[in-house]
């Protein structure tokens, strides 16, 4: 199964729409607090890779359990999106 989709073909507008249900935990910088990782610094595929994973149920981290019901409900578009977008505002 392939995640990846082309940052040019991303969406920015619907990417920081979805962000603003991810912004009480990461932040509104994505610089992240306390256990809730920063998600600046690391590129769009790298982060579509992860919200895959949280919403395919894998266990990623200690505190999966916190972010997997947030991954849950994104299309493959949205992942894309919001990942386009935390790489593109917060790198
Ligand atoms: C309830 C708090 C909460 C919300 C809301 C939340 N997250 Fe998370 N997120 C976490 C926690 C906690 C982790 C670390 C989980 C682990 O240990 O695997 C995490 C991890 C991540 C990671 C992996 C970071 C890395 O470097 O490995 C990404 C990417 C991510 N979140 C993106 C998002 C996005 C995008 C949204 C909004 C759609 C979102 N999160 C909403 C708490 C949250």
């Amino acid at each position: 199964m392939s995640a990846a989709v082309g940052v040019q073909a991303a969406d920015l507008e619907a990417g920081k729409a979805t962000y603003q249900t991810c912004v009480t935990c990461h932040g509104p910088a994505a610089q992240g607090q306390a256990i809730f990782p920063a998600l600046t610094g690391k590129d769009a595929d790298y982060l579509a890779d992860k919200l895959t994973r949280y919403r395919a149920g894998e266990q990623v981290g200690p505190n999966t359990p916190l972010m997997a019901p947030h991954a849950s409900g994104l299309s493959d578009e949205d992942i894309a999106n919001v990942s386009a977008y935390i790489a593109e505002e917060f790198n």
